[in-house]
């Protein structure tokens, strides 16, 4: 039995040694000086990844471009989930119960399921941060490419097998590319549904469940086999979205497909459960700000998911997007309360940059107060090195220090942390960064989700430092504290994962 007591010190005491090793304070807490790989490779699985460049991975992954041009039916498919799952009888608020008092801590997670060396980086650190949670919460994403049921061995139970409580998910749009057949047989413990006979282009060509192996899912499903690890009192999760009760906090996850449209059931669903008078956190497969921009979710049938959010009544104090694959946090006013919207996508798959996002302004959140991890210059250097060693352009290489100052200068701020001597920009340098997307120019070498979708495997990006990250949660009934910690994949990290953002929000 684990003392609850003695893990909320340890964690408090992680915390203030990670604050002065993180990336703000030197570039060893940005992993640039990696004394010594993490013990993470011995994690690994021996057999190769997949390959985005591989024919057969893009047709996998058809249904997000077939969504686009067509529209996108995960609303129609995920209203069957619910009709076959609340026919075997799942409570119809899909409400999750874990065992915890007014007082406990849980781990987010978003975007993980690569099941290379990005992946297993993070966990280390986050066994070390994350004992003594009392589950983890994965946003998105948990399987790449396309959420197979029979990928999720190596990409989901083997990677957590030695975290020891039961772990919840809300899938991405890439869990959807299996029509959600993976996602509801792992987490739900869903049969598949019957097969419907696709109309018009979209339906010939869809791409419907793979069939899962079910004596391969069952060997997987040993790894993570200990009762600790089971959710206690309920066979399984209720669906893809849900609501974590606990006396201090409500944890709603929503569902936002391929297309990040809330269906009507699923809507009218929220828009229940935002009605309990307990504080809440949203936990959503699309950020509803990022890099800059707000991009709140539609509600079908009108308004988007940030009126729910907003609502004083609502009591949200806290939106927790995946799917961009790093960590930003916006505090935004509203009203007289501030609502912490937060992108935790940094979980296991290759880091998308920051140093596009220019100078914060967005819903009046000032610069100073926007958080970020990697930082822009580190991210700047990070794609540098990696274009400069796949185009043999050396010249494109900018070390973090010039990066650090190219960003600062072009926002308009300090560098986070203290350069490395002085540093002089030349005519060069800044080539390299408007090549990179530092600042917008209609030239840009990909540095987001086309480069990871069609290019990160160009890179050989198997060496620290990853940027990966995830989140710790501690809850009592008068506060919520968020902690991001990163994984950098040295070993000095494992050991000490640095924390790069700490805020304490009011539950009052
Ligand atoms: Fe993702």
């Amino acid at each position: 039995m684990v003392d609850r007591g003695k893990d909320v010190v340890m964690v408090e005491v992680a915390a203030e040694r990670g604050k002065q090793l993180s990336s703000r304070v030197s570039e060893e807490g940005a992993g640039w000086t990696c004394a010594q790989t993490g013990d993470f490779v011995r994690l690994k699985p021996s057999g190769q990844g997949f390959s985005w460049l591989n024919l057969g991975t893009l047709w996998r992954s058809r249904n997000e471009v077939l969504a686009g041009l067509f529209g996108d039916p995960s609303g129609k498919i995920r209203a069957r989930w619910v009709r076959a799952q609340e026919a075997r009888g799942i409570d119809p608020e899909f409400r999750i119960k874990p065992p915890v008092g007014k007082e406990f801590s849980f781990l987010l997670l978003g975007d993980t399921g690569e099941g290379d060396s990005s992946q297993y980086a993070v966990v280390p650190g986050l066994l070390k941060v994350g004992a003594g949670t009392s589950f983890a919460v994965i946003a998105s994403d948990v399987i790449y490419p396309t959420g197979s049921g029979n990928e999720y061995g190596d990409k989901f139970f083997r990677p957590y097998q030695d975290y020891d409580a039961p772990i919840y998910a809300i899938p991405g749009n890439h869990d959807w590319y299996d029509g959600l057949g993976g996602f509801m047989r792992v987490f739900c413990d869903a049969p598949a549904l019957q097969p419907k006979p696709g109309l018009g282009a979209r339906g010939l060509l869809w791409s419907r469940p793979e069939r899962i192996d079910e004596a391969r899912l069952a060997e997987a499903r040993k790894l993570r086999g200990r009762p600790s690890q089971q959710a206690a009192g309920q066979a399984a999760q209720p669906g893809s979205y849900w609501v974590i009760e606990s006396e201090s906090l409500l944890v709603v996850g929503v569902d936002t497909g391929i297309r990040n449209v809330i269906d009507k059931g699923q809507t009218e669903w929220l828009r229940r459960v935002s009605l309990d008078p307990r504080p809440k956190i949203l936990v959503t497969g699309k950020p509803i700000y990022t890099g800059n921009v707000y991009k709140p979710s539609p509600l079908e049938g009108g308004g988007t998911i940030d009126d729910i959010v907003r609502d004083p009544a609502h009591r949200y104090v806290a939106a927790i997007g995946g799917d961009v694959h790093n960590y930003q946090r916006y505090p935004v006013k509203v009203g007289d309360r501030v609502i912490q919207y937060v992108v935790s996508g940094g979980g296991g798959a290759f880091m998308h940059a920051t140093h596009t996002i220019g100078r914060v302004d967005v819903s009046a959140v000032a610069e100073d107060d926007f958080r970020c991890y990697p930082l822009r210059g580190d991210s700047l250097s990070f794609y540098s090195q990696l274009y400069a060693r796949r185009l043999r352009m050396k010249w494109l290489y900018l070390t973090p220090s010039e990066a650090a100052r190219i960003t600062s200068e072009h926002v308009g701020n300090q560098p986070v942390r203290t350069l490395a001597g002085p540093v002089r920009i030349t005519r060069r340098m800044r080539w390299a960064a408007r090549l990179l997307g530092a600042w917008p120019w209609p030239l840009r070498l990909p540095v987001d989700k086309v480069f990871h979708r069609y290019l990160s495997e160009l890179s050989d990006w198997d060496t620290p430092p990853f940027f990966k990250q995830f989140l710790h949660l501690s809850v009592t009934p008068g506060e919520l504290t968020l902690r991001c910690f990163a994984a950098t994949g040295c070993r000095a990290q494992e050991l000490e994962p640095p924390l790069e953002d700490e805020v304490r929000i009011s539950l009052g």
